[in-house]
Formats: C-alpha cells, structure tokens, sequence
C-alpha cells in the first residue's frame, strides 16, 4: 500500500494513501494521535474526508457530477425524480418491478396524519416554509413510531425511506396552503410524484390545476439536480447527528436546519432578493458586483461560488439551457431572466470572480424555475430539500450500512483560559 510519510519531533511516520475509484487519494490518519499524539486541524473541512462513499462522484476541476456513475445530465434528460431517488438509495436504477412496487410506497405514504394538520394551525401564517418543514419532519417521529427502531432494518427503513420521500412534498404543500389562508388539497393516487405536489400546492375547490407537462418536466430536472451532492454541510449534519443512531427523522430534520442557511440552500432565496432588488431599485450591474467584492460588507454575489467547483458547476448549465428554453415561449416572460444573464457575464468577466474561480452555482437559475413555477421565493429552500431528501437518506443508509457504525466526534485544538478558579459573585468587582 503507498504511504505518506510525516516527520514530526524526530520521528518518520508512515500513513496509509487510500484511493478512490476515481483516482482521488487522502492520506488515512486514523490513527496518526496514537502514533505522534497529533491532530489535524482543518477548519470548515476543506481538506477533510469524513467517508468513504460510494453514491456521489464530483470533480470540481472538470465539472463533473454522477450519481452512482451516472452523469447528472443523462439523468435531469432522461429520468424520473422518483427512479432518481431509487438509485441514490439502493444503489441501482430499479427494474420494473422494484420500481412499482418504490412507487406504491411513496403512493400509500403520500397523506400525512391528520392530527398533524393541528400543527399548521399552530403556526403564524407568516412563519418560514423551512422553520415549519424542520418541526413538522421531526414531528414524524411522534406519527410513525411503528416505522423506526433503534436496531437499523432493512424493511422498517423502505418504510422510513418512502415516508419522507412522499411525505416532505404532502407537508411543503399543505405548509404553502395554510400561509395563503386556503384549504389543503389530499394527494391524489393517480398522478406522479412531481405532478402530484403540484396539484398540491395549486388546485382550489374553485380553480382547479390545470396540469402542464413543460412545468412537470421542469419541476423534475430541477428536484434530480438537487438529490444529492455528497458531503456538504446539511448531508454532512444528517450523517453526523444520524452517527448518535438517532433515527432518520431527527437526522434529516437537522439536515433541512442545515440546509436554510444563506450560504447553503437558503442562496437561492437571496439570488432572487438580489436580483429584483436590481430591477425594482434600479440598482446597477456595477454596483451589485461591487457590493459582493468589499470585504467590509457580508453582501456576497448570492448563486456564484463553490468550495468543490473551480471550473464550472453543471447543475447551473443544465439550469441556464433549461430557463433559456423555457422563456423562448412568449408566454412566459420573467425580466429577471436577462437580468441574471448580465449580471453572469459580468461577473465571469471581473478580475475579482476570475481570480477566485467563481462560476454561477445551482443556485444562481434555479429560483428563476421555481418562480416560473409559481412557487413563491420563501419556499424555495424548502424546494431545494425536497430535492436533496433522497441524497440525505442515502448518505444516512451507506453510514448504518458500514459497520462497525462509528460515532462522529471531530476534535479541536483548545485556545482559551489556562487553569484559573471560580471566584463568589460578592468578591468580583
Ligand atoms: N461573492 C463574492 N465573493 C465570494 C463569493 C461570492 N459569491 N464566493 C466566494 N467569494 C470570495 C470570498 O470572499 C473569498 O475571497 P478572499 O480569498 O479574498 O477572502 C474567496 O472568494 C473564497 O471564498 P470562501 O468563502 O473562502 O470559499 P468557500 O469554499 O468557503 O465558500 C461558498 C463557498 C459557496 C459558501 C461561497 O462561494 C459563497 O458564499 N457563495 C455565495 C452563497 C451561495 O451561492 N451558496 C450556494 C452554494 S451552491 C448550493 C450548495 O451546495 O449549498
């Protein structure tokens, strides 16, 4: 086996080189404390591996996504979101009968308990899609005891798996219905997994949805380009807080908590924010760039950037061909789309955004969708995690899967107080 050698107080050190099946190598240092009483520090991950994993292949270099080896742009043309999300969980794409009977699971699970609809009650119909999302997945735990045990199995987990998947979509839509004051609306059997959220959340006893292929078809590329993108910060929550054996649901919950952030799924409210705030305020090209350049502001350029990708992130291609072909149609029209373009050209042109290898990310033309859509720009994040869900079950059942299952417990290295003692209140000043 190659090794990396280290050479620390006067020692040489030989550490394990593993290697990936795509070339890529780290230096194993599990056992580097026991052996120089060192650790690494890395803050932020940079350069961190935290598994080894067999679902997500990404090279940022050349702008390459594949789930299970499959190229994201064969999948976001060709497949469905739920054969998607088979793949991520099982491994392979399924045949046709795990594929009906994957589809009568997410159908059987589709309606969510109806005492869980007292919790929508409860909230301010102004609350946060994702504030409620969180609550109401970690309230599943309370709903469907009978489908988690502490002991990992394989079929209580088809059960878990099929639950969220089907149930996060009855949730967002039911969590949009109560903040416009309107009546849910029951999934129907009959329709697909995108098609029926969008029922969900569009049809009304008094305008009924009308169903539109080019929407469906759009809503599903863009939930297959989020499903998974290995070990980013909410996947990374799912599987550390999932390393305690806490069950699926808590440990997604803690995902989507993750995944609200502005630097994370939250970018793509903030690219619309962004961009409307040029169209409204009139607020030129140049002086948007230049508010994400100052360091003395916390504006960034919302949807450009990434810690893996430093040539082009495909995801933003597929988008850009996609809100492109789209807005051809004369009917729908969105001002916001030339706007992002300028706005992309500029920045691909600036010195600053060159240096630093900062392209458009998924985030930068998928609000641009979501609007067209009609899904409103507080709910996007919560879009992004309907997406990312079958990722986060995945990367939770590769972890149980390995054994033996080990805790996630980083260390630190301590930079306060040295030793000092407890002073009574009536002696401090
Ligand atoms: N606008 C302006 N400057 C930026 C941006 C940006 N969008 N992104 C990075 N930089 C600068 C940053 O200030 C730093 O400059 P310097 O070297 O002078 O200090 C340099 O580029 C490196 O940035 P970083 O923050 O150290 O890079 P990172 O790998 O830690 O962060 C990122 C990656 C995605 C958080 C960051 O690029 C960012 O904040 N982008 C905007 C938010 C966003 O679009 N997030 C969605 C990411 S894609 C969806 C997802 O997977 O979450």
């Amino acid at each position: 086996m190659e090794k990396a050698e280290l050479i620390y107080g006067g020692k040489t050190i030989g550490l394990p080189v593993v290697t990936g099946t795509e070339g890529e190598k780290a230096i194993d240092i599990s056992r580097l404390r026991q052996e120089s009483g060192l650790i690494t520090l890395d803050v932020g991950y940079q350069n961190t591996g935290s598994c080894m994993s067999e679902i997500t292949f990404i090279d940022g270099d050349r702008g390459i996504l594949r789930y299970r080896g499959i190229p994201i742009e064969e999948l976001a043309e060709r497949a469905s979101f739920s054969e998607v999300a088979y793949l991520l969980i099982y491994g392979d794409l399924p045949n046709r009968a795990e594929q009906a009977v994957f589809s009568q699971y997410l159908t059987q699970n589709s309606m969510i308990h109806e005492e869980m609809l007292r919790f929508f009650d409860g909230f301010p119909p102004t609350a946060h899609p994702m504030a409620i999302l969180a609550t109401m997945v970690n309230a599943m735990s309370v709903y469907y005891t009978d489908y988690y045990t502490e002991d990992f199995q394989a079929q209580t987990f088809d059960l878990m798996a099929a639950s969220l998947i089907s149930r996060i979509r009855t949730i967002a839509a039911y969590s949009y219905k109560h903040s416009i004051g309107q009546p849910h609306i029951y999934p129907k059997p009959d329709l697909k997994y995108t098609a029926n959220f969008l029922y969900m959340m569009f049809d009304s006893p008094v305008d009924p949805y009308v169903p539109d292929p080019d929407i469906e078809k759009v809503l599903s590329t863009l939930l297959i380009l989020h499903a998974d993108h290995e070990q980013n910060c909410s996947t990374s929550t799912v599987r550390l807080v999932g390393s305690s054996m806490a069950n699926l649901y808590a440990s997604i919950c803690s995902g989507i908590c993750a995944l609200w952030g502005p630097l994370h799924g939250g970018a793509n409210q903030k690219v619309i924010d962004m961009l409307e705030n040029i169209d409204r305020n009139g607020i030129s090209i140049e002086e948007c760039l230049a508010s994400a350049k100052d360091k003395n502001s916390r504006v960034r350029l919302f949807g450009f950037g990434h810690r893996v990708y430093k040539s082009h992130d495909p995801r933003a291609r597929i988008l850009k061909q996609c809100a492109k072909t789209i807005f051809r149609n004369s009917d729908r029209r969105d001002s916001l789309v030339n706007i992002a373009i300028e706005l992309e050209e500029a920045a691909l042109k600036d010195e600053f955004f060159i240096e630093r290898k900062l392209y458009p990310n998924i985030d930068f033309y998928s609000g641009i969708l979501f609007r067209m859509i009609g899904i409103p720009t507080n709910m996007f994040t919560v879009m992004f995690a309907i997406g990312r869900l079958p990722g986060m079950i995945a990367q939770w059942k590769e972890m149980h899967d390995a054994t033996p299952l080990k805790i996630g417990r980083p260390r630190q290295i301590y930079t306060g107080s040295t030793l000092r003692h407890y002073i009574p209140l009536e002696e401090r000043p």
